[in-house]
């Protein structure tokens, strides 16, 4: 990692939103308290073997009952912004509109209303991962009724929160939600279908997200003055071998079966990339598949996805070399379908989970791909973070290096390079329940003591500077607008 200067406090441009994020199943716990309905993430990890010792989101942060504390840790750094996910089985127990759990509905307008007296603005998810455990057993993502069920939820949180959200995102990382939760079984609901579902759960999940922005746009933008997205998870990969044309188009399949696969609908054409299709198709001819196409069409009786984004949402994690392979070839995956090996490049230090390579200007060069081939949209940033395994820090050095590093990517890809981004959410407000990693990854600006019941909120020295910065930026506002 570079030793990068202190970020300047003019480096950012006025209404530049600070956030930071988390999601319900990862901090509420309350998991079947006051007639919150179980989603899949409960189903799976009360299933042994699926996540690191066994350990579940029932209590995790217990955000339902401590948001006060929550929101202390809010106040304390600054933020503009704050993205939460809502909980879809506890404001809607089996997942449709026909019983409504007021005290879900209470507990959300707490949340939304305090943030907002304490003026910051929330960016609500609509759903991160945890999907209705009643929808599950109704065929979930996997059945194509799932669209009108999810359109429902949404007009249902459009017109309970939407007086006062003005940020939503509909679904969060359908890539990372179809792939591990249904190709490689990593992530509820736990299925391995490789090579298969994947693609039709990638289309329902953009089917929704398109009915739900359309639903939107004809019934509450005129009155509620908001914008929705879909938050799109994508690492930034680079050729191997750049004089290698097979690794270079490896790569770009690589990008184009990660963030081209819902990006390329939403920004581009309306449908699939091409390389992905021809792609797709080929391995079926040389597979001998025939059991209908495996990466599906949009239907022209449906809304279409093309322009269901009023600002891209990118969460960014790590970057990859990326060099051609076949070694998948004779199996029907995902893996085979991509044909793209990564390597992980020896300079690239690793933080906690071993596929988190920290590398920084890799989040420059993906702005500025965003901007080259999706049509040069608003981008909001938002998830960015780095986790730490093992004995706490609470002088997080490192992970303070990072964000100084990656805020100064950021920085230059807006002054230097002309992308236009409009926020920015650290991954994540505190400690949490980091999916199959359990507790032992922790990626907070807060530390949170698992080990006692008070679930204590502590300041990493990471939080403090993040703190420090947006203070920083705000004098800075204040003082060139007098
Ligand atoms: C997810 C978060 C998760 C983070 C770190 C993202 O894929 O949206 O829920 O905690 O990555 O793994």
């Amino acid at each position: 990692m570079s030793l990068s200067k202190e970020v300047p406090a003019d480096a950012f441009p006025q209404g530049f939103a600070w956030g930071a994020a988390t999601a319900a199943y990862q901090i509420e716990g309350c998991w079947d308290m006051d007639g919150k309905g179980p989603s899949i993430w409960d189903t799976f990890c009360h299933a042994k073997g699926r996540v690191f010792e066994d350990q579940t989101g029932d209590v995790a942060c217990n955000s339902y009952q401590l948001w006060e504390e929550d929101l202390k840790c809010i106040q304390q750094l600054g933020l503009t912004h704050y993205r939460l996910s809502l909980s879809w089985s506890r404001l809607l127990p089996d997942g449709t509109t026909n019983y409504i759990n007021p005290k879900g509905v209470a507990y959300y307008n707490k949340v939304i209303n305090d943030l907002i007296a304490s003026a910051v603005m929330p960016m609500v998810t609509l759903n991160h991962f945890d999907l209705p455990q009643a929808l599950e057993n109704r065929g979930g993502w996997k059945s194509p009724e799932i669209a009108d069920v999810f359109d429902s939820y949404a007009k249902f949180c459009f017109k309970t929160f939407g007086d006062r959200v003005k940020l939503w995102i509909t679904v969060n990382e359908p890539y990372v939600c179809a792939k591990h939760g249904y190709e490689d079984g990593l992530y509820a609901p736990g299925l391995r279908e490789p090579g298969t579902s994947v693609y039709l759960v990638g289309h329902n999940m953009l089917r929704a997200h398109s009915k739900a922005w359309h639903s939107y746009d004809a019934n509450f933008r005129h009155l509620q003055g908001g914008k929705v997205s879909i938050a799109l998870s994508s690492d930034w990969a680079e050729p191997l071998d750049p004089s290698n044309p097979e690794d270079v188009s490896a790569t770009e399949r690589y990008m184009d079966f990660i963030l081209g696969w819902f990006a390329c609908p939403v920004f581009c054409t309306g449908d699939y990339p091409e390389k992905m299709k021809t792609r797709i198709e080929a391995r079926n001819l040389e597979l001998g598949f025939s059991e209908g196409p495996r990466l599906p069409k949009f239907s022209e009786d449906e809304p279409n996805p093309l322009g269901t984004a009023d600002f891209f949402a990118l969460n960014y994690y790590t970057s990859r070399k990326v060099k051609n392979t076949s070694s998948h070839r004779s199996e029907l995956s995902f893996k085979g379908d991509q044909g793209a090996e990564v390597v992980m490049d020896p300079s690239w230090p690793i933080c906690g989970v071993s596929w988190l390579a920290v590398v920084p200007e890799g989040l420059r060069k993906l702005l500025n791909y965003i901007k080259e081939t999706y049509n040069n949209p608003d981008i909001y940033i938002t998830e960015n973070g780095f986790s730490q395994i093992g004995p706490v820090e609470l002088e997080d050095i490192e992970r303070w290096q990072f964000y100084q590093d990656t805020l100064q990517e950021v920085s230059k890809a807006i002054r230097d390079d002309g992308v236009s981004v409009t926020g920015y959410f650290a991954w994540t407000l505190m400690d949490n329940f980091e999916w199959a990693e359990g507790f032992r990854a922790r990626f907070g600006l807060f530390h949170v003591d698992f080990s006692r019941a008070e679930l204590k909120r502590t300041v990493y020295h990471s939080g403090r500077e993040y703190a420090a910065v947006i203070s920083r930026h705000r004098t800075h506002i204040k003082l060139e607008k007098t």
